[in-house]
């Protein structure tokens, strides 16, 4: 189902909803468009559950030794999280090559070429957040024309292996809105980040009840993260200016969505229970709570786009 103009698919920015009709949604693993992506035996399954007029989420998996062709590149920043196995990223433009594992995330500015290789023992399961959108206006089709930088093929000398990377920090601290790196300046310099846990912008966030927050990438298109809540945790309300999607990485939460005649006493609150590997979507300007039920912490994986 392509659109013979553009090639860019129908439903991008209006799945599952049109713009102006964006409601609080749980999607369940399947709930999603599956798509083999790539050629010959480098095909990945992939899928897609939400693509805004802010943000899309989907998935992809690679079993050990395979890798995605062709060269990819989007129209917005790549967030992935790595929910299990290990990968590794190769900018075929620079030659640089980037490796994260199961717990870190990677950041693809907008307009870096990148292509996914799995080396490791395991299948690599991945979680993707595109932000503002998935393919620029150029369409689907778009495909990388040069020579890939890949060592010891013809013309390319292994010594002269990039170890400096091509961005060049501007002054800025790294600050929420700014991290690992500034947006723009990231988005020209042809790099891609890792932020491992240890490495990301943490907080503890709650007035009575607090919670983990930890930023692994916030910058002008999207904030990317994850919430750690501990057993028989409640929320404080909260409010996005940006549409928000959660992916449970661990336990499992109850979202709860605060409409204007919300009445705390009731049972009949919009109340959503999320699993493990399953997904909520919660729009812009809705406010909201999470609360869990488990006798363990739970860990949510957060995309919000653009704005916190
Ligand atoms: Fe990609």
């Amino acid at each position: 189902m392509t659109d013979e103009k553009s090639s860019i698919p129908p439903w991008a920015g209006r799945l599952p909803f049109e713009p102006d009709k964006k409601k609080p949604h749980k999607f369940r693993v399947e709930d999603c468009l599956t798509r083999l992506y790539g050629k010959n035996n480098h095909k990945v399954l992939t899928g897609t559950y939400l693509s805004t007029d802010k943000l899309s989420c989907s998935s992809f998996r690679i079993l050990p030794g395979c890798y995605f062709e062709p060269y990819d590149i989007h129209g917005g920043d790549e967030i992935y999280y790595l929910a299990a196995g290990s990968g590794t990223v190769l900018n075929p433009l620079t030659g640089r090559t980037y490796r994260f594992e199961a717990g870190e995330f990677m950041w693809i500015p907008q307009g870096v070429w990148h292509q996914f290789y799995n080396f490791g023992n395991e299948e690599a399961c991945i979680v993707t957040a595109f932000a503002p959108k998935m393919w620029s206006d150029m369409g689907t089709h778009v495909t990388f024309d040069e020579d890939p930088v890949i060592y010891n093929s013809k013309n390319i000398d292994w010594r002269k292996i990039p170890k400096e990377t091509g961005y060049k920090d501007d002054g800025k601290a790294k600050t929420l809105g700014c991290f690992p790196a500034n947006g723009p300046a990231a988005r020209k310099s042809q790099d891609i980040f890792v932020t491992k846990p240890s490495q990301a912008l943490n907080l503890v966030h709650g007035k009575e009840n607090r919670m983990l927050v930890s930023f692994f990438v916030s910058n002008d298109f999207v904030h990317a993260g994850t919430m750690t809540l501990p057993a028989g945790f409640e929320s404080d309300d909260e409010t996005h200016k940006g549409d928000e999607l959660i992916y449970v990485a661990q336990g499992s939460v109850s979202v709860i969505i605060k409409t204007k005649d919300f009445d705390p006493a009731s049972v009949s609150v919009e109340r959503y229970e999320v699993h493990q590997g399953q997904r909520f979507f919660i729009p812009e300007n809705t406010k909201h709570s999470y609360v869990s039920f488990n006798r363990k912490n739970s860990r949510l994986v957060f995309f919000i786009a653009p704005e916190l």
